[in-house]
């Protein structure tokens, strides 16, 4: 890696065993497609450091580069690249095609693989590739851990164009094409960002997106019509409320035409919405999808919508179920330009959860899974945490036991548009703090392109793009994918979940939510923990297909990694290698604590090869992490064993 800034597109001499003809026929006549031009001019000159001279006839010119984006296809921002002997040929089934072309090519062109010969075609295959920020007004950003917004500062936009430029050419480069701007907490400020004096700024940050081919989202406060109207109320029926909305979306469009839509956190974590007038979801919805329909704008409504209010005490209610009741029974209820947007566990983006239930469940309303880049509950860009290995594992969960039934082979079809994922950049020189933590932002854009693609795949790209000595990527790679599992192994223990530090979320608290409102329990005491969730308990279970109900109910047949999220067990529970839950609980962390002393012993391996900068910084990390990890095991452990007072079979310290 010579520039932490340009990520996976280093500027960087490659050879190439193919020579690139430097004439570039281009056919672009539209914004994207010029954009498109533009890159491959770029990137040709960051890889082989000439420029190539554009011509707007081919005849007679044997060794040429041609661009084209208007190629008959019916798939959707399809492209193919086809090397032959003489010439190189980029084509896009559309302006966004070509320019996920130019990019594909590019980055094929460092990894080195242009050959004669290469033909290729490829399409995404989610259609909704979204980024969500969780950027403040103020600057600051919700869960935000490599710095201040890139967008806002001191309630009002502030940004640097060329940043915003680079990072739209970051994320188009890996397929993105949908990014809100703002975070689903609105809070009191409902005028974000619908009243003129936003809109205006908003329009030139559209305007930088678009070049790009990505769409822009506005997250609103659905109590708008009533604090930022001033009617006496925001209630969806509201014949007057439904008005303000169609006038307030008039007035948005006349400033950027083409807004993708809204994006909605309602009735959830103090969010106003629909409930508060006794009113559905489907109400809420439907009102806004009415007011951005006639300007072809879509709606993406948040199934994050839980009591958040419980009390302790209560076992009978179980946050786990709450995506499923409130929404399955409101399925085929939404209008055409409703999309749900639903986090990929039942939870709340835990170390390990299982896949939440309404995936495969839901039949007549398209949806998008939510994922997270930003490391909220999975070490804040100071621990390393490579999230492609977990999303493998979601795209693998297999829905009902049906043909193509598991979720990257739904992906597409069945209403499930794709991805939103929360983002984990800021204005940290490497964007993402820990430099390390750039493979995720490029691996979320990756498989939300190609949920087949796997983690391995994603960090073999991602290490050879980004770090130009040959010497490293293996390394780096090696310590990625096993980067997750470590952080697996110190944290809570097998999908119990919520062992974390209340409200920071990083670092051990192991009773942290024992008591609060939130609803997320693991019951601790002598004898056992975790949550029964089968029939004879909070019937969590039946909310998945049969053949997954009756897995995940019983605690035989229920992944191991995952059972304490679904049964409450005695510490003497034998486990698949024989030993107790409690013995095996001591041993995870064991392991993961000495899982991050090798990492740490790797990445020392690689200093001579590595610029200092980038070495520094991502040990400096490691060795917070080390202390995180420590704390984890001896906190854990300790505190089972204060539980229970039997002590490690190997004799390994725990403190009493
Ligand atoms: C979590 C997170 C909040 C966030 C919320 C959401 O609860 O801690 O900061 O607002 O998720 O997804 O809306």
């Amino acid at each position: 890696m010579l520039n932490e800034y340009d990520c996976w597109m280093q500027k960087v001499k490659i050879k190439t065993n193919y020579e690139i003809p430097n004439i570039v026929y281009s056919d672009a006549k539209s914004l994207v497609a010029k954009q498109a031009e533009k890159e491959y001019c770029l990137g040709i000159e960051r890889l082989l450091g000439f420029s190539p001279k554009i011509v707007k006839k081919h005849n007679n010119i044997k060794n040429i580069v041609l661009l084209n984006s208007s190629y008959a296809s019916s798939v959707k921002d399809e492209f193919t690249i086809k090397v032959t002997e003489n010439q190189i040929h980029i084509t896009g089934s559309g302006e966004n095609g070509l320019l996920y072309g130019v990019f594909r090519f590019l980055s094929l062109l460092a990894l080195g693989k242009i050959k004669n010969g290469l033909e290729l075609t490829e399409s995404p295959v989610s259609p909704l590739r979204m980024i969500n920020h969780w950027d403040n007004f103020d600057g600051s950003i919700e869960r935000g851990y490599a710095g201040r917004s890139i967008f806002y500062k001191d309630g009002d936009f502030d940004y640097d164009k060329t940043r915003i430029e680079d990072y739209a050419r970051l994320l188009a480069s890996v397929g993105i094409n949908r990014v809100s701007i703002n975070n689903v907490n609105v809070r009191a400020n409902a005028k974000l960002l619908i009243i003129e004096e936003y809109l205006k700024e908003a329009k030139e940050l559209a305007a930088i997106f678009r070049k790009f081919g990505i769409k822009l989202f506005f997250s609103i406060n659905f109590g708008a019509p009533w604090s930022l109207g001033k009617l006496p109320t925001a209630d969806p029926l509201d014949p007057a409320v439904a008005e303000w909305w169609k006038k307030r979306a008039a007035l948005i469009y006349k400033y950027i035409p083409d807004l993708a839509g809204f994006l909605v956190k309602a009735d959830s974590e103090g969010e106003p919405g629909p409930f508060q007038y006794n009113r559905t979801h489907t109400d809420g919805a439907n009102i806004l999808a009415k007011a951005l329909e006639p300007f072809g704008g879509e709606v993406i409504w948040r199934c994050f919508v839980y009591n958040c209010t419980q009390d302790w005490r209560d076992t009978k209610t179980d946050r786990a179920r709450a995506a499923f009741d409130h929404f399955m029974p409101l399925d085929g209820k939404f209008d055409k330009n409703v999309i749900l947007q639903i986090k990929f566990g039942p939870y709340d983006f835990q170390v390990r959860e299982p896949v939440a239930p309404l995936f495969g469940a839901l039949k007549n309303t398209r949806h998008v899974m939510e994922l997270q880049i930003t490391q909220e509950y999975t070490g804040h860009q100071i621990d390393l945490c490579y999230l492609p290995y977990i999303w493998e594992d979601i795209m693998n969960f297999d829905t009902i036991h049906g043909e193509n039934s598991k979720i990257k082979e739904l992906l597409g079809k069945k209403n499930i548009e794709g991805f939103a994922a929360v983002v984990n950049v800021g204005l940290d020189n490497n964007w993402t703090g820990h430099t390390l933590a750039q493979a995720n932002l490029y691996g979320y854009g990756r498989i939300a392109w190609n949920p087949a693609i796997t983690a391995k795949e994603i960090a073999e790209e991602w290490s050879v793009l980004s770090f130009t000595n040959p010497e490293v990527p293996q390394k780096v790679q090696e310590i990625l994918l096993r980067s997750y599992p470590a952080y697996e192994k110190y944290n809570a223990p097998f999908g119990v979940c919520f062992m974390v530090s209340p409200s920071n979320h990083y670092g051990p608290g192991i009773e942290g939510y024992e008591f609060s409102r939130w609803g997320t329990y693991h019951r601790a005491d002598k004898d056992a923990i975790g949550i029964d969730r089968t029939p004879s308990g909070t019937g969590y279970t039946a909310q998945y297909s049969p053949k997954n109900a009756a897995m995940y109910a019983d605690a035989n047949t229920c992944p191991e990694n995952i059972i304490l999220f679904f049964h409450r067990l005695r510490y003497d529970f034998i486990m698949k290698n024989g030993e107790t839950l409690l013995q095996n609980i001591y041993n995870i962390h064991f392991e993961g604590y000495d899982e991050v002393l090798s990492m740490i012993e790797d990445w020392k391996s690689l200093k001579p090869l590595l610029e200092n900068q980038v070495y520094e910084s991502v040990l400096a990390r490691f060795e917070r992490q080390l202390v995180n990890a420590r704390e984890w095991k001896d906190q854990i452990n300790t505190y089972f064993y204060r539980k229970t007072g039997i002590t490690d079979n190997k004799g390994r310290q725990i403190y009493s």
